[in-house]
């Protein structure tokens, strides 16, 4: 019988319990402690590790395989946060299971891949939230107001930029780190498909408030760049034109020179709008300087509540959402191998795993393509190649 029936809290568990599962068994164990919902069960292939900060209940069982747990745990949510490419058959499988998911980003990695998990969802009535947890965010929520008032005009373009560093240790982490395809079948990693996904989804999430729909991509075109020898992008430049609303441009890197958290720039006839999205510091048209939105509304707690009232609450990343960032993925996925910048251009500081490279001007390079809408290559940056270009048809859009 399920929790719902019986007045029980939701039973949940979660499925690929390290690695980033160790984050969402810190969110779950306040929520355990309160009594909103039962911890029943952890899987992963792996032996499960230690966390001080979310012990394991007592009466919580560890799985090896996730069929087996559905069968004999029952839950009612169930966290998925196993690597991208197990994300599509375990998601079904859990659906199938009578439970609602929370599926971690990228959600899958193909538009097929999305229309499969769509009729999934369709066929079982269950819930589906991807782990893009910045759309919860104040500050988001604050801007999209800003854009649909008219504060910032017609709005003409959005961007972003953002400079990380990746160490050699980062891409050692595992199996499917710096990789495309692991024993013949398409995982992607890379700085657009995976840390910096929310720079994307965010500019996606503002675009969809200044039309009123989700964005519709016509053409996607990208520039891919790489320090070492990855199958991946490190460093990227993206153009997505929608069918109608602004373009959106991503220029970003995992080999930066300087640290960029990580800006949405939102141009408008009435001026422009930044936000800081890992941080939530915003500025507004008429703002001296940014200020912080404080405020993130968690995604398994907006799941809980959408299961307690699927009218009232909706849900903040539903898989729909996420069908244009899926878009990206696919053009992405379909691309020529990056081209490997090196020499002069790349300097290398630190030893061994803690070993970061930077490309010599990136920063700047990145910040006048977020600034103007432009690719690198259409701005002269010398090791800039041309672009390669997605035209998608009204049928792949479906
Ligand atoms: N939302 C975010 O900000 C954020 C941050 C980091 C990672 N992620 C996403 O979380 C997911 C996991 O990333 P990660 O870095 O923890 O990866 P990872 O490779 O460390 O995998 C996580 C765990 O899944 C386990 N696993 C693999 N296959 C399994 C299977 N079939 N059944 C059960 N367990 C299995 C692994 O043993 C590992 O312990 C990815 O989709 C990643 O993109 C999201």
């Amino acid at each position: 019988m399920s929790a719902g029936a019986t007045g029980a809290p939701p039973r949940v568990a979660v499925i690929g319990a390290n690695g980033h599962g160790r984050w969402h068994r810190r969110v779950i164990a306040p929520l355990h402690d309160a009594g909103r919902v039962r911890l029943v069960a952890l899987v992963d292939v792996r032996p499960i590790e230690p966390e001080p900060a979310a012990p394991l209940p007592a009466d919580a069982a560890v799985f090896t395989d996730h069929a087996q747990m559905l069968a004999v745990a029952r839950p009612d949510v169930v966290v998925v946060c196993t690597p991208p490419h197990t994300h599509l058959p375990i998601a079904r499988d859990v659906l199938a299971a009578g439970a609602d998911v929370l599926l971690e980003k990228p959600p899958v990695l193909s538009m097929a891949e999305h229309r499969l998990l769509a009729a999934a969802v369709a066929e079982t009535g269950r819930a589906c939230q991807v782990g893009f947890q910045a759309l919860g965010s104040a500050a988001l929520a604050e801007l999209t107001a800003a854009v649909t008032a008219g504060r910032l005009g017609t709005v003409t373009g959005i961007a972003t930029v953002a400079a990380w560093q990746r160490s050699d240790g980062y891409y050692a982490r595992a199996p499917w780190a710096g990789r495309r395809t692991l024993h013949g079948r398409p995982v992607l990693d890379g700085a657009l498909a995976n840390p910096l996904a929310h720079a994307v989804m965010q500019c996606l999430a503002v675009a969809e408030a200044v039309t009123g729909t989700p964005v519709r991509p016509a053409t996607i075109e990208l520039e891919r760049y790489r320090v070492r020898p990855i199958e991946v992008d490190d460093t990227a430049a993206l153009r997505v034109v929608p069918r109608s609303g602004p373009p959106i441009v991503a220029a970003v890197t995992l080999a930066g020179e300087d640290f960029v958290a990580g800006e949405v720039i939102v141009t408008g006839s009435a001026g422009r709008a930044v936000l800081e999205y890992p941080t939530d510091r915003l500025l507004l048209p008429g703002d001296d300087a940014p200020r912080e939105v404080p405020g993130r509304r968690g995604l398994l707690e907006n799941l809980l509540a959408h299961r307690a009232d699927p009218a009232g609450t909706p849900l903040i990343a539903p898989l729909a959402r996420t069908a244009p960032f899926t878009a990206v993925l696919e053009a992405v996925q379909a691309a020529p191998e990056p081209t490997l910048l090196g020499g002069d251009l790349v300097t290398a500081a630190g030893q061994g795993p803690d070993r970061v490279l930077t490309v010599r001007g990136v920063n700047a390079a990145l910040r006048e393509a977020a600034g103007s809408g432009a690719l690198l290559s259409e701005l002269g940056v010398p090791w800039a190649v041309p672009p390669v270009r997605t035209e998608l048809t009204r049928e792949e859009e479906a």
